[in-house]
């Protein structure tokens, strides 16, 4: 092992004794570890644990997911947000069942060229499940070795990431590498954190370069944030007796797969005359009958702002949503690709969260 033999026998002794009783930690089925490191990655270990017993519930093997429609899958994964990772989650099971006869491959290589597997994943599982000397480095592990060796290289440069690599991969103990890996992520986790850290509760607080030098606040370092999009996103909602359109989002972007209300985005925030002239143009054929019949009054949509404007925050995106209701002329023909769906269908459809909480109480 090399000079740094220290930190892993600090670690692991104290990973031993303090890691949390997690339902994945009892297992090292490679199909379970996988899922909940694909869900951690998305959202916290509290809100990921219900996600994870609903998958395994659901789909107990690889093989039965591997099976269930994108709908389903993206049903499932409803709330946690940036819904490739779902898609990627379905298309590696199905390449686990067709390509490796249902069994995740022990090699990192193989285990990196599944769908949504990148570095981190396939080193988790290698090491996890496998027992492989693949060092694990996820935020929590920027965090602890930045802080520990005292490292102000960015986390989020070419440089810092081969550089935290490379030290991780000095550190990891080639005879428990998926305890030693679980052992720094856990310590990020639950002590080392990035706000008030207990440093009274560590078990390498002596080695702490950060903490002998007051730098505990300024570590890890980030170069730059990536820049966020605002968006104006303004939705429809056509209620008829039966229930409410929504069509399905089918364009490489944000929750591509989903189901919203038809929705008409503008640069800028759209007031009421606005709105009024993109759903004419949107709906030719309404505006066409109308000015045929030179009665263009009762031919128009009518629209009414529904609540007030809501913001949505996603990690590039910062979304301005208004939801207007909208009544359509009388002949209204509906886009193709609107679907009325009745209430009591709307829990069939994976709704983004920002859709949901606005129909919350219908279906
Ligand atoms: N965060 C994500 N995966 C983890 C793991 N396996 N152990 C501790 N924290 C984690």
């Amino acid at each position: 092992m090399s000079s740094h033999s220290w930190f892993s026998r600090a670690l692991l002794p104290w990973y031993a004794e303090h890691r949390r009783p997690l339902p994945w930690r009892s297992t090292s089925d490679p199909y379970r570890i996988w899922l909940s490191e694909v869900i951690l990655q998305q959202t916290r270990v509290d809100q990921g644990m219900a996600y994870w017993h609903r998958f395994v519930e659901r789909y107990p093997s690889v093989a039965q997911l591997a099976k269930a429609s994108e709908d389903q899958v993206l049903r499932l994964w409803q709330g946690l947000g940036y819904y490739s990772r779902a898609r990627n989650l379905l298309a590696a099971a199905r390449q686990v069942a067709l390509d490796h006869g249902g069994r995740f491959p022990a090699d990192h290589a193989a285990l990196r060229n599944l769908k949504g597997v990148g570095d981190y994943t396939a080193s988790a599982i290698a090491s996890i499940c496998f027992g492989l000397p693949e060092p694990v480095v996820d935020g929590n592990v920027y965090r602890v070795l930045s802080r520990v060796f005292g490292i102000g290289t960015p986390i989020d440069s070419t440089e810092g990431r081969k550089e935290f690599r490379a030290l991780a991969a000095q550190l990891i103990d080639p005879k428990h590498p998926g305890d030693h890996n679980q052992a720094v992520m856990e310590l990020g986790a639950t002590v080392c954190t990035p706000k008030k850290p207990a440093c009274d509760r560590c078990p390498v607080a002596n080695r702490c370069i950060a903490l002998r030098t007051q730098r505990i606040a300024e570590l890890p370092v980030k170069a730059g944030k990536t820049k966020t999009r605002t968006r104006h996103f303004n939705y429809l909602r056509i209620e008829t007796g039966k229930g409410i359109y929504l069509r399905k989002r089918t364009a490489k972007d944000i929750w591509q797969g989903l189901w919203e209300m038809p929705l008409i985005e503008t640069e800028k925030a759209a007031g009421p005359k606005t709105m009024q002239r993109l759903i004419g143009e949107l709906d030719a054929s309404a505006t066409k009958r109308a000015s045929n019949r030179g009665k263009k009054d009762n031919c128009t949509w009518t629209i009414r702002l529904s609540s007030a404007p809501v913001k949505h925050v996603l990690s590039h995106q910062l979304i301005h949503a208004r939801f207007w209701e909208a009544t359509p002329p009388p002949g209204f023909v509906p886009q193709k690709d609107w679907k009325l769906v009745p209430w009591r269908r709307l829990d069939a459809h994976a709704l983004p969260r920002l859709v949901e909480k606005a129909l919350a109480g219908r279906g």
